[in-house]
């Protein structure tokens, strides 16, 4: 009888390990999941201007890139998915794939982003600096396959921004409450 109640336990610890080891994002696909997550608001935090300054301005509607990220346009950067913590889905085609991210305020051409994004910034203040968009491009065909936005690279804290809610932020009245 002991028996089965120390595999019970096993089983348990096993199952609670598998829901801690596996980083499943969270996808937001809708404004209000947007607003109810939190992210990137409200001031200092610019990351809510950028994400949607992003979807308008940085990739057209059949999602190739207007901004360069290899360029280092507006302060891009390759976002290097470290090991043991792989943030993000580990790519398995190093070639065609690259994670690149957006956002740091402190970055050589981030001066170029729009003022809005850039107005709270404050250098004794790490929350106006926190906000990062990421985006994963295809080398190949200059597309971008997939949008994130991240609060510091806090696993936590870091959405894939799903079809329905990119369809919407694209909207020039996307009407995210933002405060300007
Ligand atoms: C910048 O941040 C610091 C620390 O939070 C704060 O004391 C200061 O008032 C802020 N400056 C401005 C211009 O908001």
């Amino acid at each position: 009888m002991a028996h089965v109640k120390e595999m019970q336990l096993l089983f348990h610890v096993a199952l609670v390990l598998s829901v801690i080891l596996t980083s499943a994002l969270k996808t937001l696909d809708s404004e209000q999941e947007l607003q109810d997550s939190g992210f990137g608001q409200p001031p200092p935090r610019h990351g809510l201007k950028l994400l949607v300054w992003y979807v308008q301005d940085c990739v057209d509607n059949n999602m190739v890139a207007l901004c360069d990220p290899i360029q280092g346009e507006y302060g891009f950067h390759e976002f290097r998915n470290l090991k043991p913590w792989h943030l993000l889905p580990v790519i398995k085609d190093k070639k065609q794939y690259t994670y690149y991210t957006i956002g740091n305020l402190n970055y050589p051409h981030a001066k170029d982003l729009p003022y809005e994004v850039r107005k709270y910034y404050n250098r004794s203040d790490p929350d106006s600096n926190m906000d990062r968009v990421l985006v994963r491009y295809n080398n190949n065909n200059k597309h971008i396959d997939q949008i994130y936005a991240s609060a510091h690279y806090k696993a936590k804290e870091t959405y894939i921004i799903g079809p329905n809610l990119l369809a919407s932020l694209r909207q020039p009245a996307a009407h995210i409450n933002i405060e300007m």
